[in-house]
């Protein structure tokens, strides 16, 4: 929860995505988020999407935006456990155009990319 809350733009950084609401307000949608190992210049992403909102693009855009803000604050790769079932997440990945590394523990995958690539 601590992770999730103290957004400091430096170690943990996080973007929504926000549709108009029926009042014409902004509505936030979805997140995307990384913590960044500052050590290794890895970085953990994690991503979600309100159901209704799932599988219109908007994973795939805010990994495209979390990635470019990424390169521009010198991460060197990103890392994410994603359970098999997660197809939607998968595809995200193997769509991004990045060369991802795959490793299977028997429950889950360990994706990995380098950005710098
Ligand atoms: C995973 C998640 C973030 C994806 O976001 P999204 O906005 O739905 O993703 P997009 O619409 O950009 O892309 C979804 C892709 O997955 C594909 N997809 C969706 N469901 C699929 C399925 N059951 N089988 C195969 N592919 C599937 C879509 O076809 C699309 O690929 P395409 O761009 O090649 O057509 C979203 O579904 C979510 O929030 N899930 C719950 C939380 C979660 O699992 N977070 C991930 C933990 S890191």
């Amino acid at each position: 929860m601590r992770k999730l809350t103290n957004v400091d733009y430096d170690q943990n950084l996080a973007i929504v995505g926000v549709v108009p609401g029926p009042e014409g307000e902004e509505e936030i949608v979805a997140i995307a988020q990384y913590f960044l190992d500052p050590k290794t210049m890895v970085a953990e992403v994690a991503f979600i999407v309100q159901d209704e909102w799932q599988d219109k693009g908007m994973g795939s855009l805010l990994l495209d935006y979390l990635t470019k803000v990424a390169k521009e604050r010198g991460v060197k790769s990103f890392y994410a456990t994603v359970l098999p079932i997660n197809k939607a997440m998968l595809s995200i990945f193997y769509n991004s155009g990045y060369k991802i590394n795959t490793e299977f523990d028997g429950d889950s995958y360990s994706i990995t990319y380098e950005l710098t690539r």
